[in-house]
């Protein structure tokens, strides 16, 4: 089957579409096509010669063995998407190459689609089962109109799953720097990740830089640069920084002089000043105006990062900085999933008011208050025609929006936090169900860990009685109904006794954080 006229190409082989005229920039997604059959290869790329994604032509690549397509997959890392023939070198070359890259080579990323000319030669439903592969097409039903209905929904997902990776590896920054911040010179590291995360949730593209300075050195004291993104990045060195543009130097002056935030044809700068005199300064490089929403969220920032840097600078233990900071990242997961501000707040004390009901020590009440607003922290990953779809999801947008249950864990259990642990915890188990039936683990009862339970039920509480993208809230009574439908179904029967015979305080919750 393989074809020794090509398999001694290889690497010229992968090169041979781009001609020199042609510009990176017109290049979107990579695609490899492996095929031991020279016409497959033509004619595939024949009919794909127009095709666009996103606006941008398709980077192919070719291998016409599988031993040289698991050499292009060693070096080229951001395939999107690979078209696999199964029978090439032996009757399942193909399939064991789908085993090296996911196994061997470690690449969950790229979407692999095999393309058999032989189906009997692997039968669909061994090789789905068996395999970790996203779709399987046999050759003669890939008409030209399904390549590239196959191409597309190849690319969306892997554009999907390419964005939860990158927030998955963002986030997990934020909280990696969160555990070293016990010196000062950390302080740079932690802020920088946390900018940098918040400008990605608010999705601004532009170059951003932090400062702080100590008022009773007069309003020109000396200003220490703590964060820096973007084309700012550099000024954060510590020998040869550049220093702040002189534009951006003016507009810190006159913030500084009347203690305000400001907004300029510039772009923006916000002026926090905390208690004990600490003013800190953001600048935001940008040219449209920011939403109310976002420049609310950036100033909770500059806050948190002005009351972490002046306790550590005072050597004060950071008591607080846990707690604030899971509020400032809840509040960037509520932003982004339009969920209106008080769902988490709701939550929060919904679970703390069962827990203490359900008769857990007070100290853990509290820790379970403070970590249940990050309950669906993993869907900061979640794209957004997912996450703001009006209406049903499908069946693979379903099975996307569910990993937000894992990767909320992911991003959060490397923390030694007490409070980002047990958050972790409550990502992991918030979907699970008292009979079994619940997701990702399918634990079943006790099996479940009690802030699991609580933040459960506070959570479909909560969501019942709200304003939905997919649904319009539900009445006192229908809420009450549904939580009794689900008695030893999705909720353990003690916790609903105990919201049910409570339900009046726990509705006036409601009434007190409305949407
Ligand atoms: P969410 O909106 O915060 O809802 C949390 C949980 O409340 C849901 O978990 C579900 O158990 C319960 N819930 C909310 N609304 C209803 C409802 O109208 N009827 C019933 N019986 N239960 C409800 P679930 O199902 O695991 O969903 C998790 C998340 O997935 C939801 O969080 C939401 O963000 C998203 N989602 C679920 N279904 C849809 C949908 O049809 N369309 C869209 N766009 N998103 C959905
Ligand atoms: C995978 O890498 O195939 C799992 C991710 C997904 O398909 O949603
Ligand atoms: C789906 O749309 O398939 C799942 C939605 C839900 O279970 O609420
Ligand atoms: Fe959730
Ligand atoms: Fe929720």
């Amino acid at each position: 089957m393989s074809n020794p006229l090509f398999a001694s190409q290889s690497k010229s082989a992968s090169a041979d579409t781009t001609s020199p005229k042609e510009n990176d920039a017109d290049y979107g997604y990579t695609v490899l096509i492996i095929d031991d059959e020279v016409e497959v290869h033509k004619v595939t790329d024949l009919t794909l010669k127009r095709f666009r994604f996103d606006g941008k032509r398709i980077r192919f690549l070719h291998a016409y063995s599988a031993r040289e397509a698991l050499q292009i997959f060693t070096e080229h890392t951001d395939i999107a998407l690979a078209l696999v023939d199964v029978v090439m070198e032996t009757d399942h070359a193909g399939l064991d190459l789908v085993h090296k890259v996911r196994n061997e080579l470690g690449n969950h990323l790229v979407r692999l689609v095999l393309r058999t000319g032989q189906p009997g030669q692997a039968p669909e439903h061994e090789v789905i089962e068996r395999y970790d592969i996203n779709d399987y097409k046999e050759k003669t039903e890939l008409t030209s109109q399904k390549l590239k209905t196959l191409m597309y929904s190849g690319l969306r997902s892997y554009r999907d799953i390419q964005t939860i990776d990158m927030h998955r590896k963002g986030l997990r920054q934020v909280i990696e720097s969160t555990s070293k911040m016990l010196k000062p010179n950390s302080m740079s590291e932690f802020a920088t990740a946390v900018l940098k995360e918040i400008m990605n949730l608010l999705q601004i593209d532009s170059s951003a830089v932090y400062c702080t300075t100590f008022s009773e050195q007069g309003a020109h004291g000396e200003r220490r640069i703590l964060a820096a993104t973007g084309s700012m990045a550099d000024v954060i060195a510590e020998d040869d920084s550049p220093g702040l543009p002189a534009p951006v130097e003016q507009l810190f002056d006159k913030a500084l002089d009347e203690r305000r935030s400001l907004y300029s044809e510039e772009g923006y700068v916000f002026y926090t000043e905390t208690e004990s005199g600490y003013q800190s300064l953001l600048y935001i490089d940008t040219n449209g105006k920011l939403t109310n929403a976002q420049q609310e969220l950036l100033d909770i920032y500059c806050f948190n990062v002005a009351l972490t840097y002046a306790s550590l600078l005072k050597g004060e233990e950071i008591l607080e900085t846990q707690r604030e900071l899971v509020y400032l990242l809840g509040d960037a997961v509520e932003m982004r999933s339009k969920e209106t501000g008080a769902h988490v707040k709701r939550v929060s004390l919904v679970s703390y008011r069962l827990a203490q009901l359900y008769g857990l020590a007070e100290e853990e009440c509290l820790v379970i208050k403070r970590a249940s607003p990050l309950h669906d922290f993993g869907k900061v990953a979640i794209p957004d025609r997912i996450l703001h779809k009006p209406g049903k999801l499908d069946k693979e947008e379903w099975e996307t929006m569910k990993t937000h249950a894992s990767v909320g864990h992911d991003i959060l259990r490397k923390s030694t936090k007490p409070i980002l642990k047990v958050a972790s915890m409550i990502c992991m188990t918030h979907h699970e169900k008292w009979n079994g039936n619940g997701y990702p683990l399918g634990l079943q009862g006790e099996e479940i860990p009690i802030a699991g339970r609580i933040s459960a039920l506070a959570d479909v509480f909560d969501a019942l009685g709200s304003k939905r993208c997919y649904k319009e809230p539900w009445g006192k009574e229908n809420v009450r109904e549904e939580l009794l439908k689900e008695r030893g179904e999705h909720f353990e029967p003690k916790l609903v006794d105990l919201i049910i015979d409570h339900f009046d305080e726990f509705w006036e919750i409601r009434n007190r954080y409305p949407d």
